[in-house]
């Protein structure tokens, strides 16, 4: 918890709603935070004698965002796909390397093998990079375990990098695939993670997520997920839709999911019953450009006036993409969103989808959470798509 005046802003991205523009952009800006929490936002000049005794931080005119939220990751994983990923470019559909046991399934094998110590090692750095590169939330899924032992040990890591690193980590339980141990009882891997699994493991969660799809679960079988899932007070998120329609985007209105992810196949009806129910949106181009799949149409989602975010997806398999800069500049060049949208999605849209209201937003009361530019405006981070545009990092008040 940190006191510091962030002076001489060139261009503040506020996402305040009670400011103008979608972004709430000021221009010669200032900040005060105070234990951590934003307590003046405005005009430099304005700048108020109340907040002179802060340590003060003058960022030259550069371009200043909130702090990324990224609400969609499987940042935790050990073992390195990028074979598989070679053979996809070769003409390797992910459904058949996953069927001849690999995808998800090696992730598992190589998760299951690693000691807690070596699964924290594993993904201690990659999560850094994520925080240095301006993601100040993470959403972090489990689902590379199946098993209980392996789950509460990939909860456990989440845990001990949470502790190490400046981020915020949301942590989500995934039920990711059927375990291949059950490939001919699938309803007994049902009944193993809503008997066993979940209730263990509900009260060090935030989340429960399925992925609801051809490869994964049914929505029957991700309905009785759900079920347990409320009944031990967890809310839910839902990987619909992604691979081929299945329903999952109809079930996830259906049952208020706070966010539905992935998308792509969703259709028109679909996104009609979603926007009803309020359920925000979470594209994730990176793996449209990994998978070589057409990139989501924001467009679809915002005309609907469903809320959209933007998340990495980062994932040993289909999206081994950690930087959420990068993603805002995907969102803005290939998925039809202007720039505003963009940042606004990646910031107070990832907020939205976790359910936080305490971020994402640069205004009086909300964390001290930003990030610094090395340019004088948020329009390049959509128009330099590899520039390294993160100069420094503010995680409640205090420099990372
Ligand atoms: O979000 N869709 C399911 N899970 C991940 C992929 C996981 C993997 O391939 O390891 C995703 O795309
Ligand atoms: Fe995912």
């Amino acid at each position: 918890m940190s006191d510091l005046a962030i002076r001489n802003i060139g261009q503040l991205v506020t996402n305040d709603p009670d400011r103008d523009g979608l972004v709430g952009a000021i221009e010669r800006a200032a900040v005060a935070v105070r234990n951590g929490i934003v307590a003046w936002v405005g005009s430099d000049v304005d700048f108020p004698h109340a907040f002179a005794s802060l340590p003060s931080m003058d960022v030259e005119g550069r371009g200043v965002v909130p702090g990324f939220v990224d609400a969609h990751s499987h940042a935790v994983y050990a073992g390195d796909r990028s074979a598989e990923h070679a053979m996809r470019l070769a003409g390797a559909s992910y459904e058949e390397i996953q069927a001849a046991g690999g995808g998800i399934y090696a992730t598992v094998s190589a998760t299951r093998a690693s000691s807690l110590h070596e699964l924290v090692m594993a993904s201690h750095d990659r999560i850094e990079r994520m925080l240095r590169t301006g993601t100040t939330t993470l959403e972090v899924k489990t689902g590379y375990g199946l098993d209980l032992a392996t789950e509460r040990k990939m909860v456990d890591a989440i845990d001990a990098i949470d502790a190490s690193l400046a981020l915020d980590i949301v942590p989500t339980l995934l039920a990711h695939v059927v375990d291949r141990d059950y490939a001919d009882d699938r309803d007994a891997y049902v009944e193993e993670f809503t008997g066993s699994i979940l209730p263990v493991l509900a009260d060090r969660v935030d989340f429960v997520d399925v992925f609801c799809d051809s490869i994964a679960f049914s929505v029957e079988e991700t309905e009785r997920i759900i079920d347990v899932a409320r009944s031990l007070g967890l809310a839910v998120r839902l990987h619909v839709d992604q691979l081929s329609r299945t329903g999952g985007t109809r079930l996830a209105a259906s049952v208020g999911a706070v966010a539905a992810d992935h998308l792509d196949h969703a259709t028109e009806d679909d996104l009609d019953a979603l926007a009803a129910a309020g359920t925000v949106a979470v594209l994730v181009p990176g793996v449209s450009l990994m998978m070589r799949e057409p990139f989501p149409d924001a467009r679809k989602f915002l005309d609907r006036g469903i809320p959209v975010a933007v998340a990495t997806d980062c994932n040993p398999g289909t999206s081994p993409i950690e930087t959420m800069p990068f993603v805002v500049a995907m969102a803005a060049n290939l998925c039809h969103m202007s720039v505003e949208q963009a940042v606004w999605s990646a910031t107070a849209g990832g907020a939205m989808a976790l359910g936080l209201d305490d971020r994402g937003v640069i205004a009086e009361g909300k964390l001290g959470d930003l990030v610094i530019l090395d340019a004088p405006s948020y329009h390049h981070l959509a128009y330099r798509p590899d520039g390294a545009l993160v100069q420094r990092i503010i995680k409640r008040g205090q420099p990372v």
